[in-house]
């Protein structure tokens, strides 16, 4: 695996960031164990968990990996804070109370004495963006976090909090955690241009759109056995909404590809997202080794033009007002 800059900070990070939210759900301590060790042996180095993954169990099972791991130091290990960690009011959100609890809290559960990135998990428009900056200013300060970054935030709020570190000289953010893939590409207009500009890494999560992206749902047909939407896991709660004419236009323009290029779906849709400008790392999920196996297998090779345009072609959306009316004219201009 090859390792790219995380934005305009002088980290490097493997171009494949290994997600860990089945960590406790759909693996268990034995199989996380073992593709945390099938990912590092492959290259990888960043690895990205989240304070409510699980209630704490996909830190949990990090943590027991690190404790006996040599190599801590040489890892990228992040994780976030903002939803709900408890029934409590204060225990929610970007308050310097929260975040405060919560960063003890993950890295008791993480064995481990730094977080590399913490990210705040979404916006929270009921705590000032000073307070939380000036929080996790002081956690890098404390040395219990190296680099913060954001994740679920819109263009304006991002915006506005890296004007804020500038003016008020608080830790910025070095990344952007958004959704982003074939069948998520809004992602595009505002977030992806701002982060090129302020220098700022992108992780794109559900690379694979929970799934949808690996060829295993067909039109017409039930989903698969065990797969998520068989399951109705609350993190694909919508399948009606991702089964759109789009989703199914991606999918077999994967599935020809696949036929012609001997990659399955799931290796072509990562390598499509890896080849976009300003992607740094997809943090990509799996429940099980194999498909930790074959989602590995999307790096060390690359599509070529041809098949890039067929699957931006197929992936196409229409652009929404504003958007529409100032590519028109801006097309025009230039
Ligand atoms: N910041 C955020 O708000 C946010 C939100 C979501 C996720 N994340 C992060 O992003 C990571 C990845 O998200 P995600 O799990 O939604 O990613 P994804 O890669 O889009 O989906 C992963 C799921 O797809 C299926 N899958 C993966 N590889 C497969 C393969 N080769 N063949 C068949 N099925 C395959 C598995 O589900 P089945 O159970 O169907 O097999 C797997 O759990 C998470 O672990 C987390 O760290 C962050």
């Amino acid at each position: 695996m090859e390792h790219r800059f995380l934005g305009k900070s002088g980290l490097k990070v493997s171009e494949l960031d290994l997600g860990t939210q089945t960590f406790g759900w759909g693996a268990d301590e034995k199989t996380a164990h073992a593709m945390l060790d099938r990912f590092v042996e492959a290259g990888g180095n960043i690895i990205d968990s989240a304070n409510i993954y699980n209630q704490g169990q996909s830190e949990q099972y990090l943590g027991s990996w690190l404790k006996n791991s040599s190599i801590r130091d040489q890892l990228i290990i992040c994780t976030k804070v903002f939803f709900p960690s408890g029934e409590g009011p204060n225990d929610t959100g970007l308050t310097r109370k929260h975040i405060f609890n919560e960063i003890e809290r993950s890295l008791r559960r993480l064995n481990t004495d730094y977080v590399d990135l913490y990210q705040l998990h979404c916006f929270d428009s009921s705590t000032p963006l000073e307070e939380t900056l000036s929080a996790l200013s002081a956690l890098v300060d404390s040395g219990k976090v190296r680099y913060i970054g954001a994740s679920n935030f819109t263009p304006s709020q991002l915006e506005k909090a890296l004007m804020i570190s500038k003016m008020q000289g608080f830790q910025s953010f070095v990344s952007l955690q958004p959704e982003y893939s074939l069948i998520v590409r809004s992602t595009e207009w505002e977030l992806l241009p701002l982060c090129s500009e302020e220098g700022l890494g992108l992780l794109p999560w559900s690379p694979l759109a929970g799934g949808w992206l690996t060829g295993k749902y067909r039109r017409h047909q039930p989903p698969p056995p065990d797969s998520r939407v068989y399951r109705k896991d609350r993190w694909d709660d919508q399948p009606e909404q991702r089964a759109s004419e789009l989703t199914w236009r991606v999918i077999d323009t994967l599935l020809e590809l696949s036929g012609r290029y001997c990659k399955t779906p799931a290796q072509i849709a990562l390598n499509w997202l890896l080849r976009q400008p300003g992607v740094t790392c997809p943090v990509i999920g799996a429940r099980t080794i194999e498909q930790l196996e074959e989602n590995l297998g999307s790096t060390g090779w690359e599509l070529e033009e041809e098949e890039l345009r067929k699957l931006n072609e197929a992936s196409a959306i229409q652009l929404p007002y504003p958007y529409s009316f100032v590519q028109r004219y801006t097309r025009k201009r230039k």
